[in-house]
């Protein structure tokens, strides 16, 4: 199966299982923008509360923001979003589609380095165990000529960004000769900025309407309210502040299903430091969210680090933590060096200080920031797409399983009673009633036991407690382990703590410690 392949049977589960709808679907939908199901719901919590908790409640030193969508228009202006938050866009004038000029010119970097990459293995191949990799990199005169092309267009590429020069970016898609993969020509308009936050009105027209802005990221949220927290909280440098909220962006290239939505959840903390710290912090932070995402046990080659060849207006430093999707290394989140931008800039707009007495040095300043950003959408497709398995078993049976962590699955238990008679559904819903209070546990007496587990495991619910004959004559069950799909016998009181071991976050956070 093509990676394409399973990224389609990957959509096509999310919506058969309750994971994700497209949006308004009665009405053939809305583009970019999806609804989380039943299951979906579940999970999103569940990655929500491993993020929350591993955040706020394990660092002492972090507490926890829900600011509103709707924040004064002076905001935006102060944060660059208004003049700065563009993306550079560029027609194909064949199929009318619009791409962004810098993703198709980090897509023909991208194809430099698989070039290489296959150049490479071929030559491993043919010459077995004396293969010296490093050497062959720096003779092969096909590696050299490809990677000194590459080398000189990313030069190009970066200075055509940090310059903003339009025409630039054009040029390098011409001389590279990248051709729209719909229409397969390449000709192409002009490369213009379009401003990426959608807009609305606040109050009616005859009070004197007012252009709001939905927010294009939380942190605004967090820096208004640095100071509000920092007092009442009695916070002394180094602290943190998290939120989890809604985003929008009115993104021009929405594709790939939830990776690019136009409204999306972004889950974010800022760090305030001392100036003169913020590197040392963003090197701690940049190490501790990679343990995040590498704790969850998807295999720690499948994620790399990015560094930022072009610094948001905001940045000094920033680096994005990729996974590898199955269509490629794609950015999970982002790690920034905010610098004292963002405080200096509303103290600016606003009028008012946003400067921290410090009670070491007797000094007044603003703090700088370490930024940690990820998008909870993209950990939901990151967490589905590690998770997606399509198995032949023993018998020759066929199986598809989603092998979540146990903690971050949307249900933790099905009980299931062999038959729905002789006393097994009251037996099985005493389980269920015993476990409900801690985990989130399903009743299934429908069809076979055989469906129900494939069922259940297409839900990626990691234990399955059968009562049968045996339960009623000496109060044990059986449960089926996801994974293995091995059996164990078990006395039912003992269940909640078996449960337990397997499914609570806590097994998830202590890997963190
Ligand atoms: N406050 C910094 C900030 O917003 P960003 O790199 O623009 O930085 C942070 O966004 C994260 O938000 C990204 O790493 C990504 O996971 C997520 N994100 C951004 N745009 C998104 C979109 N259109 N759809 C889904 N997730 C998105």
């Amino acid at each position: 199966m093509t990676q394409e392949e399973l990224f389609k049977k990957l959509v096509a589960h999310c919506k058969e299982y309750g994971f994700v709808f497209p949006s308004s679907e009665i009405y053939d939908g809305l583009g970019a923008v999806y609804d989380y199901g039943q299951n979906g719901v579940e999970l999103k919590n569940n990655i929500k509360r491993y993020w929350w908790e591993s955040m706020v409640r394990l660092h002492e030193n972090i507490v926890g923001l829900d600011s509103a969508i709707f924040m004064h228009p002076r905001t935006w202006e102060a944060s660059g979003h208004v003049g700065a938050f563009n993306d550079p866009l560029i027609d194909n004038k064949d199929s009318k589609k619009r791409y962004r000029a810098d993703v198709l010119i980090e897509e023909w970097i991208e194809k430099q380095n698989e070039k290489i990459a296959k150049e490479v293995e071929k030559a491993r191949k043919r010459f077995g165990e004396t293969f010296d990799e490093v050497q062959y990199r720096t003779t092969s005169p096909r590696v050299m000529e490809v990677a000194a092309q590459r080398d000189a267009i990313h030069s190009r590429f970066v200075r055509a960004l940090s310059e903003s020069n339009l025409d630039e970016l054009r040029q390098i898609i011409v001389d590279c000769e990248i051709a729209d993969p719909i229409s397969g020509t390449r000709n192409w308009t002009e490369v213009r900025q379009f401003n990426l936050m959608f807009s609305t009105q606040m109050g009616s027209t005859a009070e004197g309407a007012n252009t709001i802005y939905l927010r294009p990221e939380t942190a605004q949220g967090i820096f208004v309210n640095f100071l509000n927290v920092q007092k009442t909280g009695r916070m002394k440098l180094p602290f943190g502040i998290a939120q989890i909220g809604k985003a929008f962006r009115n993104e021009i290239v929405a594709r790939q299903f939830i990776f690019r939505m136009r409204e999306f959840e972004q889950m974010e903390m800022q760090f305030f430091v001392r100036p003169g710290d913020e590197m040392r912090w963003y090197d701690h932070w940049r190490e501790w969210r990679m343990k995040w995402h590498r704790s969850l046990g998807f295999g720690a080659d499948n994620y790399r680090f990015h560094d930022h060849d072009k610094l948001a207006h905001y940045a000094n430093a920033a680096a994005d933590i990729e996974f590898n999707f199955p269509f490629g290394f794609k950015e999970v989140e982002g790690i920034h060096s905010r610098t004292d931008f963002d405080l200096s800039r509303h103290q600016e707009f606003s009028g008012k200080k946003l400067q921290y007495f410090d009670p070491e040095s007797g000094e007044s300043y603003v703090p700088y920031v370490v930024e940690t950003s990820i998008g909870l959408d993209r950990m939901f497709l990151q967490v589905l797409s590690a998770a997606y398995v399509e198995e032949v078993l023993e018998n020759g049976e066929e199986r598809t399983v989603l092998r979540f962590p146990a903690p971050l699955a949307p249900v933790k238990v099905a009980v299931l009673p062999l038959v729905k008679k002789d006393g097994m559904p009251e037996v099985a819903r005493e389980i269920v009633d015993a476990l409900k209070y801690d985990h989130n546990v399903t009743y299934d007496e429908k069809d076979s036991v055989g469906k129900r587990y494939r069922r259940q495991d297409a839900l990626g619910t990691p234990l399955c407690v059968t009562v049968d004959g045996q339960t009623l004559e000496d109060r044990t069950v059986t449960i089926r382990h996801r994974d293995t799909m091995q059996q164990e016998r078990v006395a039912i009181d003992v269940l909640p703590r078996i449960v337990d071991e397997i499914c609570s976050m806590r097994s998830l956070l202590k890997n963190l410690a």
